[in-house]
């Protein structure tokens, strides 16, 4: 059953499929779709299993699964921060009323602008290119890590393995010690080594083996940082094929290398918000074509690129109908003006209708964060739901909106 990818609170009555206590037909009926919707205890019970996993480290909302204020002031509360890798994301962190100590700044290529802002609110910045200690130290940063490449191939997509020997993140250790050293004369504080070896990984062992690197890293320099900022990287489940570890069968293993006295950091994104994020779509054209059944949606590769990209492989319900036994395989087309915009090549489903609600779970992560206005597509509005009520957290982008950018 599709209901083990979808968010905690998710529950099927009278056939249809309810979100956070709301029947997800009235969301989409009275927030149009497509329509992304977040179920608040998810993302907070998230939460809660880091802390449990980690108990003393400082724990970093990777800000690029979705850069949403609600969200990170949701996190805020919680005492979560923010890892952000560009002077947009820090501008949301920054509205969302994170503090600076809170903040992580990252990116392999910052500008002087980024790394002033990242002083202005006082963030830990992540060296990450020889000579950025001369940048930082210019545009005034205080407070550093370094970002060690451990030369370690995450078990994940090419494009989102970050750690292996020709990353364009971070450095090796050779250069890492350099750029340390230099750091150090400029009067920077260093504050210690950061690593993430990728996204969507599901398992612990290369990060384990990251850990490991880092720590003989530290070792032969005869240095213990007052930090290890050990990223993010823990996969979501996007089909009923996928196995994944837990967050404490993820977390603990790499928590129990690190040296003691050390201050933790963790960096994760998309478990904390992939499995919270439902997106619904109105089902449109239903139609065969040479033997294979489509059923057109009101949305795609604009709201949710990761199959174009990843080769995400999607599962799906009809909200409306979600007791009915699925009847064939049918392949979900998006609407954009490209054949390769499928959104799940083969979803078992029950006859969709037009007009039928099409849910598709653990789309919270990379999806709108990924998403483009193709074809003139405006994006689409967000909610967040809890205890049966829904409250608008990102506004429908209107076409007109679309035009204003429009000069000459
Ligand atoms: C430096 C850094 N930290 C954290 C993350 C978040 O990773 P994830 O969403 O896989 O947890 C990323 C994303 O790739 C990243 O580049």
């Amino acid at each position: 059953m599709v209901l083990e990818l979808l968010p905690e609170t998710a529950r099927i009555e009278d056939g249809e499929l309810l979100l956070g206590g709301m029947p997800a037909t009235r969301l989409a009926e009275e927030h149009g779709t497509p329509l992304l919707v977040y179920c608040e205890r998810t993302i907070r019970e998230q939460v809660l299993a880091y802390r449990e996993a980690a108990p003393d480290a400082l724990i970093a909302y990777g800000t690029k699964a979705f850069a949403n204020v609600a969200l990170l002031r949701l996190f805020a509360e919680e005492g979560v921060g923010a890892d952000v890798s560009t002077q947009g994301e820090l501008a949301f962190a920054r509205a969302a009323g994170i503090s600076g100590k809170r903040i992580v700044f990252h990116g392999n290529n910052k500008s002087t602008e980024e790394l002033r802002a990242a002083t202005e609110a006082g963030a830990l910045v992540v060296l990450d290119a020889p000579g950025e200690a001369d940048a930082a130290a210019a545009a005034g940063v205080r407070r550093v890590l370094v970002r060690l490449t451990p030369g370690v191939e995450a078990v994940t997509h090419r494009s989102i393995q970050t750690a292996h020997a020709e990353s364009k993140f971070g450095l090796a250790p050779e250069a890492a010690e350099r750029e340390l050293e230099r750091a150090r004369e400029l009067g920077l504080e260093v504050e210690g080594v950061h690593v993430h070896i990728g996204s969507q990984l599901g398992r612990p062992d290369e990060s384990v083996l990251a850990v490991e690197r880092v720590v003989a890293f530290l070792e032969r320099l005869q240095w213990t940082p007052s930090v290890l900022d050990l990223g993010g990287g823990l996969g979501v489940r996007h089909n009923r094929d996928e196995r994944l570890p837990s967050v404490t069968e993820f977390v603990r293993p790499l928590v129990e290398r690190v040296p003691g006295g050390v201050s933790l950091i963790l960096e994760p994104g998309r478990s904390l918000v992939g499995r919270a994020g439902v997106t619904l779509y109105r089902v449109g054209s239903v139609k065969e074509s040479g033997g294979v059944a489509y059923a057109a949606i009101d949305g795609g590769m604009s709201d949710n690129p990761r199959p174009q990209l990843y080769g995400a492989r999607y599962e799906a319900l009809l909200a409306n109908r979600a007791d009915e036994l699925p009847s064939r395989v049918y392949r979900v087309a998006g609407k954009h003006c490209e054949s390769g915009d499928v959104l799940i090549e083969a979803a078992e489903l029950p006859e969709p209708r037009p007009g039928d609600v099409l849910a598709v779970p653990a789309t919270g992560a990379y999806t709108l964060a990924l998403g483009s206005t193709y074809n003139g597509v405006p994006r689409p509005a967000v909610v967040l739901v809890a205890d049966g009520e829904a409250r608008l957290i990102r506004r429908r982008e209107s076409v007109d909106e679309l035009l204003r950018y429009e000069a000459g």
